[in-house]
């Protein structure tokens, strides 16, 4: 712009409007509502970094009623006078920033905050808040339940991806990872299970306080606090993981085999895998008619029944692909259903099953117009679809395709540094294509394009 007309212009404006003016070139000291993931564009909040989440929970499962402190510590990422935090539902009773009393609203899943003194970037600051009311569970694109989901003896909590806000205030989005505690009291012959390693346990006045600690980073959906009556059974691995099974008695008949295997498994997958990524590892068996699912709720996957052996597999093999590498946008959700179904066909292919090149052709021989063509698995076009068929299975003939194409030596190599490299941390496709082609020294462009992203029946390579 010429300086002349700048000078008319700056003359012709108000001061009024000359601070808006100004203001609009200076960094915005708001949060923003979303992490910007396209599908779910309220999940996350912008401005600042989770680092510990410290929740005190109380449940009584007759009532319902759910008691809460949580106690977020986090570092502003810019200059912040106000941001959000994803929490649907329940009452919140108090909010402070420090030790100071914070403004707060609602705003659907928004609770949007307002600190006394705005944070300057880069700020270390704790964030509490309590509440309290009788949590449920929220209802997904695709019409199925995740969150607090009550049961007849307590509650199956699992949040991909979407719960984490129905009983905690989060940082709702996987590209935000922090270790976490968990003190939850519930009643006597009730037990809570957590992710992590449990601290210790106690009975008083007819309630028992379980405290749970969580300490690699963890995303807000694979946390889980459920609550029930288990049998539980604990015992550490020859290499030094602690186990955790919690299994509900109406389903410890149909389990006990299958967790039983449970060593063996993590064994196999860490030849395979490389290294488990966490210090603890469990079951969860909770009979919870309404759900429909399993979840690989980080450390202790969580089963709504007595999981077959491949569901084993596949929540387990989410311990590397999925919670210790996490996803940075939920449309690369492949990277996490892709690889633990591939998880599941290498495991038979090794135990005296199918190989995966057989259950490969099987699917493939499916007609062009079955449902597991019906949309590519690199992007499943909404929230709606990222646990359709196409994200699994696809997903996993993906991986085959590469590995017919690399070779076994190669690709076991890639799926080791995959886990290694962006070990407690977080990965994209063109990361995953990336490093495929680097190990292999192979174009793979065509290859991932094909089978991630095009409409279809593809041709086959
Ligand atoms: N990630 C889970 C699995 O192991 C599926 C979770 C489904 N969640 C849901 N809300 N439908 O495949
Ligand atoms: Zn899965």
């Amino acid at each position: 712009m010429p300086k002349a007309v700048r000078r008319t212009f700056v003359l012709a404006t108000t001061p009024l409007a000359l601070v808006a003016l100004l203001g609009a070139g200076a960094p915005p000291s708001t949060g923003s509502s979303g992490a910007g993931d396209p599908y779910f564009p309220l999940a996350g909040n912008g401005g600042y970094h989770v680092d510990h989440y410290d929740l005190t929970l109380g449940y009584d499962p007759g009532s319902g009623h759910l008691d809460g402190k949580a106690v977020l510590t986090a570092r502003a990422g810019q200059r912040l006078s106000r941001f959000d935090l994803d929490f649907k539902g329940l009452t919140v009773t108090g909010l402070t920033v420090g030790h100071a009393k914070a403004g707060f609203r609602r705003d659907g899943q928004e609770l949007v905050v307002t600190p006394r003194r705005a944070l300057r970037k880069g700020e270390r600051f704790t964030i509490t808040v309590t509440y309290q009311g009788k949590p449920g569970p929220v209802t997904d694109p695709d019409g199925s339940l995740d969150g607090w989901i009550p049961t007849d003896d307590g509650a199956f909590v699992a949040g991909e991806p979407q719960g984490a806000m129905t009983w905690f205030p989060a940082n709702n989005h996987p590209t935000d990872k922090s270790s976490y505690d968990f003190t939850i009291t519930v009643p006597k012959g009730r037990t809570a299970v957590a992710n992590g390693v449990l601290l210790s346990q106690r009975t008083t006045h007819g309630k028992t306080t379980f405290r749970w600690r969580q300490s690699e980073p963890m995303a807000a959906y694979l946390a889980t606090a459920t609550v029930g009556k288990f049998d539980v059974q604990q015992f550490t691995t020859k290499s030094g993981i602690r186990v955790y099974n919690a299994v509900d008695p109406r389903e410890a008949a149909a389990a006990a085999p299958v967790l039983k295997k449970l060593p063996s498994v993590l064994e196999w997958e860490s030849k395979l895998f490389g290294p488990y990524p966490f210090r603890a590892a469990g079951s969860i068996v909770d009979r919870a008619p309404n759900v429909g699912y399993a979840l690989e709720t980080q450390s202790r996957p969580v089963y709504d029944r007595a999981p077959g052996l491949s569901t084993l597999v596949h929540e387990n093999a989410h311990q590397w692909f999925g919670d210790s590498v996490s996803l940075t946008s939920w449309k690369d959700i492949w990277l996490n259903e892709g690889f633990a179904t591939y998880a599941e066909w290498l495991y038979a292919e090794q135990h005296g099953g199918d190989s995966a090149q057989k259950t490969f052709d099987d699917l493939y021989a499916k007609p062009a117009s079955d449902g597991l063509w019906e949309f590519p698995p690199g992007d499943p076009g909404s929230g709606a679809n990222i646990f359709g068929t196409p994200v699994y299975a696809r997903g996993a003939m993906t991986l085959h395709a590469l590995r017919t194409r690399v070779g076994d030596r190669a690709f076991f190599l890639i799926l080791r540094a995959w886990a290694s490299g962006h070990r407690d941390g977080n990965g994209t496709t063109a990361q995953f294509q990336r490093l495929a082609e680097r190990v292999s020294g192979k174009d793979l462009d065509g290859l991932f394009q094909t089978w991630l992203y095009t409409p279809g029946k593809p041709n086959r390579l």
